[in-house]
């Protein structure tokens, strides 16, 4: 994956997020929709992984068969909205190996604090892939991919369903290695780092809080 942004631009994606997005659709239809989305965005952040051959053999005859290369990968949630989308994620890479990461802001200093932290051994020889639904200023994804890195990842990845233009520029400084797969990058942040046009919180919506 070389392009630093990859907007998922499928109908299937789109659709689906136009119904994440209205402001009627109940929790349950929000999750499920989410759940639906992550494995397509799944699908995007894979196309290339690293494959290898093993011998296996049929009913019919031996033969090479492509296999995916390397050690498990590592799927990080950002919580708490992250958990919306590893369910998805892992119907589809089900060995994945999972971690999570707690970050709340100081009210003080504005920064990101942590306050859970924990991922699979080797981090650096799996490919990380963290999952938050919401890329806004950037500062929690760009502290969570602090300390995956301070853990040791190298190759980590950062998937999630909409993106600020902001968020997508602070990553893009902090972190020009880490690509980013979204289903859209929306206008702007609003004065309370809210994305416009958006879908609210994504977590309220995904778990039915205020
Ligand atoms: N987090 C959210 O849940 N929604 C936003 O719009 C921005 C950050």
């Amino acid at each position: 994956m070389t392009d630093h942004l990859n907007v998922v631009l499928h109908p299937l994606v789109q659709h689906k997020l136009t119904l994440m997005r209205k402001k009627d659709t109940s929790t349950g239809v929000f999750r499920q929709l989410l759940r639906e989305i992550s494995q397509l965005l799944a699908y995007e952040i894979t196309v290339n992984l690293p494959m290898t051959s093993r011998t296996i053999e049929t009913p019919m005859t031996e033969m090479e068969a492509p296999m995916l290369a390397g050690k498990k990968l590592a799927l990080i949630s950002i919580l708490r909205a992250g958990n919306g989308l590893m369910d998805g994620v892992l119907e589809l890479i089900p060995s994945a190996r999972v971690g999570f990461v707690g970050l709340y802001r100081d009210e003080e200093t504005l920064q990101p604090v942590q306050y859970y932290f924990k991922v699979p051994d080797s981090l650096k020889d799996r490919l990380v892939i963290a999952v938050d639904p919401m890329l806004a200023t950037g500062n929690s994804s760009v502290a969570a991919i602090d300390l995956l890195k301070k853990a040791g990842a190298t190759n980590i990845r950062f998937l999630c369903l909409l993106a600020a233009p902001e968020g997508v520029a602070r990553m893009k400084e902090a972190h020009p290695d880490v690509p980013i797969v979204t289903a859209a990058l929306d206008e702007r942040l609003d004065e309370k780092g809210y994305i416009v046009p958006g879908l609210g919180d994504a977590g309220d919506r995904l778990f039915g809080t205020k």
